[in-house]
């Protein structure tokens, strides 16, 4: 994810920022840039790739002398990451400079308007359409304050704004709205940045900016006011954290920072595709007559992204009865898979370089099929050879074990499903409408199963310490055990395997010992009965079977002695999109799992994180 920092002190900027800069690296990025004030001027230097390319280029900030100025990372969202595209941003005539984290979900409109008004764009980026509005605004006020004021206003997603302005280059101007932004107070020297990690080998003395304020800087001290432009002000807080657990938020691993991140990133994946009662596909180029023409339906993806698929083949089938098949992307091509122009393929990827998923793409194109792909890294092979490209916009994910892209994926897949649905006529109008307004509110309903962390770190305590176990389901719930058992053993390194759960009694239950721990996913209530009845076959053989449930069938889950040893109950929801939640007790399960056993959490033995050979 995206990087800020800015400074305004007595001491040289540049190397300070670029030192903030180097604390955010394992974030991730693509790029990085600076700005500083010199003489009643905005000197801007970018580059692409790692800070030391930054660093080099300004001879360690050298090159650009001055008290005040802004830092950026940048991981791309809109354009490609190269130079042009790193930020800070100058507006058209180069009055005012911006680094900005997040997107700005209504910068397309917003452009036109500005275009319409004689201003000019140089980069493909969100960003610049933000730092056109202030000037704009500055053209018509000549007051920068009011001018910050007024464009925020009009931008629409989430933004983390820092703002230098030629006219006054003592001071940086900060905004936000749902990205985090920090003030850090220091000696005759204030800061801001979007992660305190940052900051903390000058000051630990912050205070947190909420959404819509505005803060002023200067070296002698800082101004908050509200978006009306009205003074206030807030305690200082200090920071207890070290640096290396700031990099986590405050959270041992990146794993559980992450899972915790989930209702945030899926929110930041639909809130761009949810419009207006719609389902708004922005710049995709996807017509209706395609999508009424498609007879068959291939996912393909490796490891969680293909798990990820075995849900979205239930959901595409249920909602727009399209026949759906999920191929491991290492075996669609030498699967000869039958594609006529009709056959939509999807491929599934967190870091669009993944070797088989490429290829398999390739060879979907070659045989004249369209590929539709969800990816989270922007610019990635994937995402430029597809014929249409959905961003899930999760930020870098830095646990090797996928989590915050299993659920950004997910939550794509359910924006294609309906979309299919719609267009082909096999939803009912009132029904789709239902299920968008539904979906809107399903990063709330993630963030409402958080809470269960506890219990589940509890119950990981007692399971931990088996050298096997198993994972059964049916129907989605099959599909979610699949992903449960493969996040546990990448991380814990316990043995184990997911099974429809009807197919145990077919050769698996053999395997069943006294205290062999079998994870019962049975949040599908239409199967519910049949689920359980599969759990006691195998706790009458001396399994303890933990269940997890939803709210509304907890009781008779819990109360079935004969099936069930300990359950988890997630908050009731939309049953198509349940998964959504269900998929975060396994997580958090194998997780704590891996914390019992004392296992190299976010880097697993033998794993890596983009998997680019064959
Ligand atoms: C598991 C995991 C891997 C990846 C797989 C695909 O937690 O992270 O199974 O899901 O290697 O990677 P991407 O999504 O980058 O194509």
């Amino acid at each position: 994810m995206c990087g800020i920092i800015g400074y305004a002190g007595e001491r040289e900027a540049a190397p300070i920022l670029l030192g903030g800069l180097r604390r955010l690296e394992y974030r991730g990025y693509d790029s990085a840039g600076l700005v500083v004030a010199r003489d009643g001027k905005l000197c801007i230097t970018k580059a692409a790739g790692y800070i030391s390319n930054l660093s080099e280029a300004v001879h360690g900030g050298a090159d650009l002398p001055g008290t005040v100025g802004l830092g950026h990372t940048r991981w791309a969202t809109h354009g490609k990451p190269n130079e042009t595209n790193a930020h800070p941003h100058i507006s058209d005539g180069g009055k005012i400079a911006v680094v900005h984290n997040g997107t700005i979900e209504n910068y397309t409109r917003l452009r036109d308007f500005l275009v319409s008004k004689g201003y000019e764009f140089f980069t493909q980026t969100d960003t610049e359409v933000a730092v056109n509005l202030i000037a704009y605004f500055y053209a018509e006020s000549g007051d920068v304050l009011h001018a910050v004021a007024s464009a925020a206003r009009r931008m629409e997603g989430q933004y983390a704004l820092g703002i230098i302005c030629e006219d006054a280059p003592d001071t940086i101007i900060a905004t936000k709205r749902d990205a985090p932004l920090f003030i850090a107070v220091g000696e005759r020297e204030n800061f801001i940045v979007s992660d305190v990690t940052a900051v903390l080998e000058h000051t630990r003395t912050i205070i947190r900016l909420r959404d819509y304020e505005i803060a002023v800087l200067t070296k002698d001290g800082v101004t908050l006011v509200t978006s009306e432009l009205d003074e206030f002000t807030r305690e200082t807080e200090t920071v207890g954290w070290d640096v290396s657990s700031a990099e986590k938020g405050g959270f041992e691993h990146f794993m559980i920072k992450e899972i915790t991140e989930q209702p945030d990133c899926v929110r930041a994946a639909l809130s761009p595709r949810l419009r207006d009662g719609g389902i708004y596909l922005d710049g995709l180029g996807i017509s209706d007559e395609y999508l009424r023409s498609v007879e068959r339906i291939y996912i393909t993806a490796c490891g969680t992204a293909s798990y990820v698929g075995l849900v979205a083949k239930y959901v595409v089938e249920k909602l727009a009865r399209v026949p759906t098949e999920v191929v491991y992307a290492s075996e669609f091509r030498y699967s000869d898979p039958i594609i006529t122009d009709r056959t939509l393929v999807i491929t599934l990827s967190q870091s669009g370089t993944t070797a088989d998923t490429i290829a398999a793409l390739r060879e979907a194109k070659r045989r004249g099929a369209k590929v539709l792909s969800i990816v989270n890294v922007v610019g990635s092979v994937i995402a430029e050879e597809s014929d249409w490209t959905l961003y899930t916009y999760a930020g870098p994910e830095i646990c090797v074990a996928s989590t915050k892209a299993y659920s950004t994926q997910l939550a794509l897949s359910y924006v294609v499903a309906l979309k299919l649905a719609q267009v082909r006529g096999t939803i009912e109008p009132e029904r789709f409408s239902e299920l968008l307004r539904v979906l809107a509110t399903l990063p709330d309903a993630i963030a409402a199963t958080l809470p269960l962390r506890e219990q589940i770190q509890y119950l990981a305590s007692r399971y931990a310490s088996r050298d096997n176990m198993f994972f059964i389901g049916r129907n989605v719930d099959y599909a979610l055990a699949v992903e449960g058992s493969h996040k546990l053993k990448e991380v814990s390194y316990i043995h184990s395997e997911a099974f429809a759960a009807g197919e145990l009694k077919h050769g698996t239950i053999a395997l069943i010992e006294d205290g062999t721990p079998v994870v019962t996913v049975a949040a599908y209530s239409p199967l519910l009965d049949k689920t359980l009845s599969n759990a006691a076959e195998v706790k009458s053989r001396g399994a303890r079977v933990l269940a997890v449930t939803t709210e509304s069938l907890r009781e008779k889950v819990e109360s079935n002695r004969d099936a069930v040893d300990d359950c988890i109950a997630i908050p009731d929801f939309e049953e198509l999109f349940l998964p959504s939640l269900a998929i975060i007790p396994l997580q958090m399960f194998a997780y704590y799992c891996a914390l019992e056993r004392g296992t190299e959490i976010d880097k697993p033995r033998n794993l890596a994180k983009s998997v680019t050979v064959e």
